[in-house]
């Protein structure tokens, strides 16, 4: 199994182009199954999540396609492809595929409008929690499908088509809104969204449905139209560039030091969280090509944090930041509103000298001026790379095991660091 070897204590210096985004291409390729023509994404990320998505789109029938690399390309350009479901040959998502990737659940969604059944594995537990799907049956019940649970997967059908209808949501969810967005795109009628999530991952898959003909109203805020169509066909969308990985890097760069410019990385996409950099100590400015993000010398300031909705501080850069408040000058408390137990990095950051405190559903960081690379273990997405940004300011070495976790979200994070100065490297273990 690959390891990542960090030397920390070097600055980051240089540009990092920000990639697509994870969050939006999974829900943009699972809308493929909508309809018979070729959908065409752009800027789709190199992850190990979206090859494992092609396998399981490949599996109820879609052909998919990628683009070779083109003359001029920039070396990180995304990818482009192409697919395309012409008939969907099984309308089952197995267990073994659903259950190592919890998003591509949201492909009874497509299935159901579609086909009018569709029979898929319950996603099970997950390192962040319980991560329950009643809200996203609750949407496809309020559009009339009748879904049944046996034996680990849900059975839905609706023999005559879904209906148009209200659907209101108790919490913000954007897995539920995902699945309202495509499921109502093929019902009959209309159908209002009610607290929909306002997240830009949802806004990227509304505007990509419109141009493959759904009519829909509102996305990107809290209410949401959608008058249901017979039938939807092909398009071409580029992915939204990824928040989280800008995010991660910004705080990367906060934490080390120096100078980094997030080619392609957009304000509007990060409030809340960049303003919160900023109070850190951090300078963080728009250029023309993306973010410039900075911090020469000074103290890294502490800063209270709650993880909320968008366009509130994002639960997936809450890792990283609680890795760059362990060296504050002072204590800072992290709140996490979105899912319960994401703090498995607490004790990995511990490994490394930090000093967290849970209490409840928040972990009180006392900074300190000095972390010590150690061995750590990454256990989710967002949590392995916290610790990344941790050894990038630790003395001495960090190895980071386990890391197909950061493959699933971080497209070539160690070249993009090494590319800014940082000593990282890939330990590839033989066979
Ligand atoms: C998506 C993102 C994930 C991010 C999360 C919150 C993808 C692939 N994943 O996950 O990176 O951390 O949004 O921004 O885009 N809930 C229920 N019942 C449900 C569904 C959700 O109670 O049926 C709860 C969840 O347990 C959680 C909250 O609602 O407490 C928000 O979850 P949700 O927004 O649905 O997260 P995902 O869409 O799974």
């Amino acid at each position: 199994m690959d390891r990542i070897r960090i030397i920390g204590g070097n600055p980051l210096n240089g540009i990092i182009p920000v990639s697509g985004a994870k969050n939006a291409a999974l829900p943009l390729m699972i809308a493929s199954l909508l309809t018979s023509d070729t959908l065409t994404l752009e800027n789709v990320p190199r992850l190990a999540d979206v090859n494992l998505l092609m396998r399981i789109l490949g599996n109820h029938g879609c052909d998919y396609r990628m683009d070779g690399k083109r003359v001029g390309d920039a070396p990180y350009a995304g990818q482009t492809i192409h697919l395309e479901a012409s008939t969907i040959v099984d309308t089952t998502a197995p267990y073994d595929l659903v259950s190592r990737m919890r998003a591509s659940f949201w492909v009874v969604a497509p299935l159901i409008a579609r086909m009018g059944v569709a029979k898929v594995s319950l996603p099970g537990g997950c390192a962040i929690g319980t991560r329950p799907v009643d809200l996203l049956l609750m949407v496809l019940e309020k559009l009339g499908a009748q879904i049944e649970i046996d034996s680990g997967y849900v059975h839905a059908k609706a023999p005559h088509g879904l209906r148009g209808a209200e659907i209101d949501f108790p919490k913000v969810t954007v897995g539920g809104t995902h699945t309202a967005l495509m499921a109502a795109s093929l019902a009959h009628g209309v159908t209002l969204i009610r607290n929909a999530a306002c997240e830009p991952e949802v806004r990227d898959l509304a505007d990509c449905l419109v141009k493959m003909g759904a009519k829909i109203k509102g996305a990107g805020t809290s209410t949401i139209e959608i008058e249901g169509v017979t039938r939807l066909h092909g398009a071409r969308h580029a992915v939204l560039p990824d928040r989280i990985e800008a995010g991660t890097y910004a705080m990367a760069a906060a934490m080390a030091g120096g100078d980094v410019l997030l080619e392609g990385a957009q304000e509007s996409l990060l409030p809340v969280a960049l303003d919160i950099l900023r109070q850190t100590g951090a300078t963080v400015e728009t250029t023309a090509r993306g973010l410039r993000v900075a911090r020469h010398g000074g103290v890294i300031m502490p800063v209270d944090v709650t993880t909320e909705p968008f366009p509130g501080f994002p639960t997936d850069l809450q890792a990283q930041f609680m890795a760059l408040m362990t060296r504050a000058q002072g204590t800072s408390r992290i709140t996490e509103t979105i899912f319960e137990n994401r703090f498995m990095h607490v004790q990995e950051l511990a490994r490394l000298g930090a000093r967290i405190r849970l209490d409840g559903d928040a972990a009180i960081v006392e900074g300190r001026p000095v972390l010590k690379g150690a061995p750590v273990m990454a256990t989710d997405l967002r949590a392995s790379v916290s610790l990344v940004i941790a050894a990038l300011a630790a003395e001495g070495e960090t190895l980071v095991h386990r890391v197909y976790h950061l493959d699933r979200g971080f497209e070539r994070l160690e070249q993009k660091l090494q590319a800014c100065g940082a000593q990282v490297e890939r330990i590839s273990d033989p066979g």
